[in-house]
C-alpha cells in the first residue's frame, strides 16, 4: 500500500522504515527540513541499532522517501499515520497541539478516501477530536466530500530494541470504528501475521496508557521491594527471581535500580492520571508509582551521602547517562536529577556514556566529560553505574581502582555482584541487596 507517516522521530522513522521492510511504499514527512535533508542523505538522527541499514535500503529501491509537505504525501497516500510527538504540559496533560496541527493540514489536501491513523500516544477521546478537527476542515468548494476513517494503532516500541520490537510484535492493536479501516489495517500489517486485537478507538487508546503505566507500577513495585530487602538485609534480586517464575507476574520489568525514565513512562503516567481525573477517577495508585520513582533517585543520594560522608568537593565518575541501554536518549534519564542533586551538595561530577554525551552537554553543566571509563576514574572519590550498559560489564576494575583516590562503587542498575568487588577491595552498594 501506499503509506504516509506524519512525524519522523522516534515512533514515525521506525514505523515507516519497518513499513516500507514489510513491503509498502511509504513516504515519511516533518517539519523539520534539515532533518528531512539528513534523512534523504541515509543520515539517522537518532540512536536505533539496525535503523540506519534499513533506512539505505530502503531509499535505494525507492520504498521510502521524505517530504516536508504533507499535501504532497497525503495526497498520494491511502493511510497516514500521525506519529508526531505529545509532550507533557505543565500539569501533565498531553500536548495535542502537533496532532490537532497535522489532522487540519490533512484535511485541507482531501480529495479522496484515506484513513488516518492514530500513532501517537494520545489520551482515549483523541480520535473523536481528529474527526471532528477534519470534518470542520474539508475543503468546501469541492461538489463531493471526500468520505474518511479515523483509526488507533498504538506502538509498543522500546528505544534500542524498536525494530525488533516492530517486526516481532506480541500484538498489534487496532481501534477502528468501520469495516474498511479494519480490513485496510489488517491489510497493512499481514507480512507480519501477528496477533490482532481489533476494538474501538477508545479501547485501543486505552490500552496504550494502561500497558505502559502497568510497567511503570511493576517497575516501582520491584523498587518499593527494593527498600524493604535493604532493611531486611533480603536481596531483591533473589526476590525478583522467585517471583518472576510465577508465569502471572513474569520476570521481565522487576529489575530495581533508581527508577524509570525516557520519553514515554514519565510523559504516559502523567498524562492517565490527568486524563482518569478528567473522566472522574482519582488514580491514587499511579500517583503512588510516580511517588516511589522520584523516591528511588533520592534514596540513592542519600546512600552515596551516607557512605560518603562529606560530598561537598568529592569528585564522583558517573558510568553511563542515558535513560537505559542503546539508546541516545537523555530524556527524563534518572542520572539527569542525581547529578543535580550531588551538584547541589557541592559535589564535582565527571561522567562517560558511550553515545549520549553530546545530548548531555545539551542538557548538563559544570561536567567534565571522559573519553572512556579508565579516564574518567582518575581521582574519582567513587563511581556511580547509573546505566547497564554491555561495555561496563566487562571493565577492568582492579585497574579502575588504582586509579581511584578510593575505590567505592554505587550501582544503581544492580549489574554487578557485591562479591566481585569486595575481593578488589572495592567497597560495593547496590539497590535493594541488603545494605542500609
Ligand atoms: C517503553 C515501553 O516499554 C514501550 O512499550 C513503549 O512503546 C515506550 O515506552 P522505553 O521507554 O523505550 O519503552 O524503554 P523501556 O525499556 O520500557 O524502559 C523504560 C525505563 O524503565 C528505563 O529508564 C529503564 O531503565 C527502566 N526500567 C525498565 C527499570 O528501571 N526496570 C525494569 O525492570 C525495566
Amino acid at each position: 500500500m501506499n503509506i504516509a507517516i506524519v512525524g519522523s522521530g522516534y515512533v514515525g522513522l521506525v514505523t515507516g522504515v519497518c513499513l516500507a521492510h514489510i513491503g509498502h511504499k511509504v513516504v515519511c514527512v516533518d517539519v523539520d527540513r534539515e532533518k528531512i535533508r539528513k534523512l534523504r542523505l541515509g543520515k539517522v538522527p537518532i540512536y536505533e541499532p539496525g535503523l540506519e541499514e534499513l533506512l539505505k535500503k530502503y531509499l535505494k529501491n525507492k520504498k521510502l522517501s521524505f517530504t516536508w509537505a504533507i499535501k504532497e504525501a497525503a495526497k498520494k497516500s491511502d493511510a497516514i499515520f500521525i506519529a508526531v510527538g505529545t509532550p507533557s504540559k505543565k500539569n501533565g496533560d498531553a500536548d495535542l497541539t502537533y496532532v490537532e496541527n497535522v489532522a487540519r493540514e490533512i484535511a485541507l489536501s482531501m480529495d479522496s478516501y484515506k484513513l488516518i491513523i492514530e500513532k501517537s500516544t494520545v489520551p482515549a477521546e483523541t480520535g473523536k477530536r481528529i474527526a471532528r478537527t477534519i470534518r470542520m476542515n474539508l475543503p468546501k468548494n469541492k461538489k463531493s466530500i471526500p468520505d474518511f476513517d479515523v483509526a488507533s494503532n498504538p506502538e509498543f516500541l522500546r528505544e534500542g530494541s524498536a525494530i525488533k520490537d516492530f517486526m516481532n510484535p506480541d500484538r498489534v492493536v487496532i481501534g477502528v470504528e468501520s469495516k474498511k479501516a479494519e480490513r485496510i489495517l489488517r491489510e497493512i500489517y499481514k507480512p507480519l501475521k501477528p496477533h490482532m486485537v481489533v476494538t474501538n478507538i477508545n479501547s485501543a487508546e486505552l490500552i496504550k496508557h494502561a500497558s505502559n503505566s502497568f510497567l511503570a507500577t511493576k517497575i516501582s513495585f520491584i523498587n518499593a521491594i527494593a527498600q524493604i530487602c535493604d532493611h531486611l538485609g533480603a536481596d531483591v534480586l533473589k526476590v525478583a527471581e522467585g517471583m518472576g517464575f510465577d508465569k502471572r507476574i513474569g520476570r521481565s520489568f522487576l529489575d530495581a535500580g533508581i527508577g524509570y525514565g525516557g520519553s514515554c513512562f514519565p510523559k504516559d503516567v502523567d498524562a492517565f492520571v490527568r486524563l482518569s481525573e478528567k473522566s472522574g477517577y482519582n488514580f491514587k495508585l499511579l500517583n503512588e508509582v510516580r511517588s516511589v520513582n522520584e523516591e528511588q533517585k533520592a534514596f540513592f543520594v542519600r546512600l552515596i551521602e551516607d557512605k560518603l560522608w562529606i560530598v561537598k568537593n568529592k569528585v564522583i565518575g558517573v558510568l553511563g547517562l542515558a535513560f537505559k541501554p542503546n539508546t541516545d536518549d537523555m530524556r527524563n534519564a534518572p542520572s539527569l536529577d542525581i547529578i543535580k542533586m550531588l551538584q547541589h551538595e557541592g559535589a564535582k561530577i565527571k561522567a562517560y556514556d558511550p553515545v549520549s554525551m553530546e545530548n548531555a552537554k545539551k542538557m548538563m553543566k559544570k561536567i567534565t566529560y571522559s573519553k572512556d571509563p579508565y579516564a574518567l576514574a582518575k581521582g574519582c572519590d567513587c563511581l556511580l553505574l547509573l546505566t547497564e550498559w554491555d561495555e561496563f560489564k566487562h571493565l577492568d576494575f582492579k585497574k579502575l581502582g588504582k586509579v581511584m583516590s578510593q575505590p567505592i562503587l554505587f550501582d544503581g542498575r544492580n549489574m554487578y555482584r557485591k562479591q566481585d568487588f569486595e575481593k578488589l577491595g572495592f567497597e560495593y552498594y547496590g539497590i535493594g541487596r541488603g545494605m542500609v
